[in-house]
């Protein structure tokens, strides 16, 4: 068995200068693989919405819908650090119902910590469910789930006042008892500065190379999601078409009765079938 990446592990790499990995991921295969690529945390983001479960946008996901993956996740991955997100409206409406729903990834879905989006305004839930004894990600700058008060998916903090404001919202993130914080669609310099006043890791999605480290939405690094690609997004592979290849291929194959061939059939004893055949006619 594999030893586990901790909260240490990260705050280790973090202080040593070394990049922390962090991908998707939002079943059991994909769990498997991106555990065995070594990658160190996997996030279980309410992404899930959009890339598997075919919804416009992360906001319709629910807590039940993410535990449901979460618990897959956990079965796959042996030792990265596991992060739930917990969706909109499940920490917003009351700081009592913020733990319960906090706590129930830790119980029920046996992730490591959970994710939250938000600067100083959910400062306060953040400390309560660190105090709980549930570990916490914040995430700042392009908050999906509040996109449209944002003014869509757009790069934020590109003003100095907002940019200013990011700071501080990390600063009270920290501060709450966020063990690490995202930063997602910011101007690199501005993430660079963040990365320095915090002493916190900073793990950057379209944030630039001063993050203390990176982090992927599965889909979108094996170039399986199309319906738009963010400018920060590099496809690693594109493994859509040699899918979409390999399933007509099938449809092909089954259609012409190509397939199944003797290699991907059973056969039975001759003597056997003997007198299966002569039972059957009998
Ligand atoms: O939900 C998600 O996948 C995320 C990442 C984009 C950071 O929050």
């Amino acid at each position: 068995m594999p030893r586990k990446v901790s909260l240490h592990d990260l705050q280790r790499k973090r202080d040593k200068g070394q990049p922390i990995t962090m991908l998707t991921a939002y079943d059991y295969p994909a769990a498997k693989l991106v555990d065995e690529a070594g990658v160190d945390a996997i996030l279980v983001g309410d992404t899930l919405a959009m890339t598997v479960l075919g919804h416009r946008d992360t906001v319709s996901v629910t807590v039940d819908d993410m535990l449901h993956h979460c618990k897959a996740v956990a079965r796959g991955a042996a030792r990265a650090l596991l992060v739930g997100d917990m969706p909109f409206m499940s920490y917003q409406v009351s700081r009592r119902e913020a733990v319960r729903n906090a706590g129930r990834y830790m119980k029920e879905a046996h992730m490591d910590a959970v994710k939250l989006e938000g600067g100083s305004e959910v400062a306060e839930t953040v400390r309560a469910i660190v105090a709980a004894g549930v570990p916490v990600m914040g995430h700042v700058g392009l908050t999906p789930q509040t996109a449209t008060k944002l003014g869509g998916y757009k790069v934020q903090a590109t003003s100095a006042e907002a940019a200013l404001k990011l700071c501080d919202d990390a600063l009270a993130l920290q501060d709450a008892g966020c063990f690490a914080v995202v930063l997602e669609a910011v101007p690199a310099p501005v993430a660079q500065a963040v990365t320095e006043k915090l002493t916190i890791p900073t793990i950057g999605i379209g944030a630039g190379a001063g993050c203390a480290g990176q982090v992927l939405v599965f889909h979108d690094v094996l170039g399986l999601f199309d319906d738009f690609v963010p400018k920060f997004v590099k496809q690693f592979a594109q493994l859509r078409e040699p899918m979409l290849q390999a399933l007509e291929a099938f449809r092909c194959e089954v259609e012409s009765g190509e397939f199944p061939g003797d290699a991907h059939s059973y056969a039975m004893d001759a003597s056997e079938l003997r007198r299966f055949l002569q039972a059957d006619k009998s």
